[in-house]
């Protein structure tokens, strides 16, 4: 057996003898990306909230292109999840994300508790106005002001110059983005393609949720996505057209309801009737219980 290493206390120590820093506590955090900024590194961060998977280890290897050191965090976020929703069976794997990102070749990982990201007497959030009352907003009421609250926090405790989002969640990557503008934080921020299961089903950490026969049903989010690109390549430009097309192939598969199917201007999330030279389709479905979401941008061939 390999000679186990010994670490300082804020890291974790593995068989093998490689260690992955973890830091639980904010000043520790603020103190060490100070220290790296000071040393003249360039910090991306990649917020998560954990049971990883190779959407989030992809936005990481992404990161880590970009910079010197790559943080990621691990924090399920309370305030972003609404009454009834799965704040209490959300997947965790503490020992597998950790090897997860030591593998990858994360620097640190920021793993507070929740106690020590909300201190007793907290009551401040940040709010985008428009952007969240699209799409996810109108059935989550209140998730987006959890999400750019917790990022924003995030921001201010890991100091990084970049931070990688997926495109998965294209909204939450809107939403930051105008956040980001609208506050001057000085912070770039990246998106990253969707990655998905061999077959095309986006990653996500709810697939875990899913049985074998939703598990198959689920596919019909991909394939009402391909539909669709059909349809507008071949010239339709009707929304009303699209959604139904869509919406029908979805519900053929059983165990399925929608949540939303729409057809948006890409940057505004505005419904538009008639689609331009750039749009967005987004799609929430409910598979048995768990609720999935997808886009894609439906485009010219040329653009
Ligand atoms: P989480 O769902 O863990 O996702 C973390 C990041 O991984 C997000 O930027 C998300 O868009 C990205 N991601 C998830 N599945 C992906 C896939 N299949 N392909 C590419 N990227 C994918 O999103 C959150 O956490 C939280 O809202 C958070 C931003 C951490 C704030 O709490």
């Amino acid at each position: 057996m390999a000679k186990k290493n010994r670490c300082v206390t804020a890291q974790v120590e593995f068989l093998e003898g490689f260690c992955v820093e973890v830091i639980e506590t904010v000043q520790e955090m603020q103190q060490r990306s100070e220290a790296l900024r000071s040393a003249g590194q360039t910090i991306s961060l990649v917020p998560t909230m954990g049971f990883l998977h190779e959407g989030h280890l992809e936005l990481m290897r992404v990161g880590k292109r970009h910079s010197d050191k790559l943080i990621i965090s691990i924090f399920v976020n309370p305030v972003q999840f609404g009454p009834g929703e799965d704040l209490d069976q959300y997947p965790r794997d503490k020992e597998g994300d950790l090897k997860k990102a030591r593998d990858v070749g994360v620097d640190i990982v920021f793993m507070p508790s929740v106690g020590e990201m909300y201190q007793e007497g907290y009551q401040t959030k940040v709010q985008v106005e428009n952007l969240p009352q699209h799409l996810c907003g109108l059935s989550r009421p209140g998730h987006f002001d959890g999400v750019t609250t917790v990022v924003a926090k995030l921001f201010n405790i890991t100091r990084p110059h970049m931070a990688v989002f997926g495109q998965k969640d294209y909204q939450q990557l809107a939403v930051i983005s105008r956040m980001v503008m609208d506050l001057n934080m000085d912070i770039k921020i990246l998106g990253v393609p969707t990655v998905r299961e061999p077959d095309s089903l986006a990653m996500s950490s709810r697939n875990n949720y899913l049985g074998a026969e939703e598990r198959k049903s689920a596919l019909s989010l991909r394939k009402s996505m391909d539909l669709a690109g059909e349809l507008f390549q071949g010239g339709e430009k009707k929304a009303k057209v699209i959604r139904d097309a869509v919406q029908s192939l979805i519900l053929s598969h059983p165990f399925t309801a929608i949540d939303y199917i729409a057809l948006c201007d890409p940057v505004t999330l505005d419904d538009v009737e008639v689609l331009g030279d750039k749009n967005l389709l987004a799609l929430a479905v409910r598979v048995g219980k768990t609720r999935l979401i997808d886009n894609c941008l439906l485009q010219n061939d040329s653009d």
